[in-house]
C-alpha cells in the first residue's frame, strides 16, 4: 500500500478524550495488513543508520518500535508509564494535551555511550518525547532522532525538540 493510503487510515475522531480535543486514531492503520507494512517501512527508512537501540513510548509506540527493531535488526527499550515496572532506572514527569503524565526507563536496558532512535505514533504537544529523550540522556545515552507518524503541527510539539532530528510521515 502506498504510504498516503496508509496514513489515510488514520481515524479523527472529535472530543477525545475530553470536549475539544481531535483524536487521531490509528486503531485502524494497525489493524490494515497493508498499511502497517507501509508506516513500518517509512518509519525504519528514518532511523540513523548508526542507531543501536530504539525506543518506543507505551502504548502505541511499543508496537512501531517493535515492528521497526524487527525491519532493521535492532532491540527495543520499552519505554513505560508508571506502575508497570519492577526496576527503575529512571522517571521523568512531563504535561499532556489532555492531563500530566511520566515516563519511566527500566533497569538493564541501555548502555552509556549507545545511540538510541526514539519512536512513537503522536507527537503533539510534544511533552511525552522530550520526556523520553530527558530519561535516556539521564542515562547517558545519544539520542539519534525521533520518528514519529504523525505530528500535529498546530501544538509546537517540535518547538520543545529544537536541536533534535524530527521525522514525521505526516503533519496535520
Ligand atoms: C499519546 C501518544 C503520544 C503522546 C503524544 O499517548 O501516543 O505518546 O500522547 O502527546 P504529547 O506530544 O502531547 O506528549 P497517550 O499519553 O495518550 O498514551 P497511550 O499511548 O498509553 O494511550
Ligand atoms: N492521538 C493520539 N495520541 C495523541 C493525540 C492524538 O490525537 N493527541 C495527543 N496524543
Amino acid at each position: 500500500m502506498e504510504l498516503d493510503k496508509a496514513l489515510d487510515l488514520i481515524a479523527d475522531v472529535p472530543d477525545f478524550p475530553e470536549p475539544g480535543v481531535l483524536f487521531r486514531d490509528l486503531s485502524p492503520l494497525f489493524a490494515d495488513a497493508g498499511g502497517f507494512k507501509a508506516v513500518t517501512d517509512a518509519l525504519a527508512a528514518t532511523v540513523d543508520p548508526d542507531a543501536d537501540l530504539l525506543a518506543g513510548v507505551e502504548a502505541r509506540g511499543f508496537l512501531l518500535a517493535a515492528a521497526v527493531g524487527y525491519a532493521r535488526g535492532l532491540g527495543v527499550a520499552l519505554i513505560r508509564k508508571p506502575g508497570k515496572l519492577p526496576r527503575v532506572a529512571g522517571r521523568v514527569g512531563y504535561t499532556l494535551e489532555y492531563g500530566t503524565a511520566t515516563v519511566e526507563l527500566p533497569e538493564g536496558v541501555v548502555q552509556p555511550g549507545q545511540r538510541v532512535a526514539v519512536l512513537d505514533d503522536v507527537l503533539a504537544t510534544g511533552g511525552t518525547v522530550a520526556a523520553t529523550c530527558k530519561l535516556l540522556e539521564d542515562a547517558k545515552v545519544q539520542v539519534t532522532g525521533v520518528s514519529v507518524v504523525m505530528e500535529l503541527g498546530a501544538l509546537g510539539g517540535r518547538s520543545v525538540l529544537e536541536g533534535r532530528r524530527v521525522e514525521a510521515l505526516r503533519v496535520c
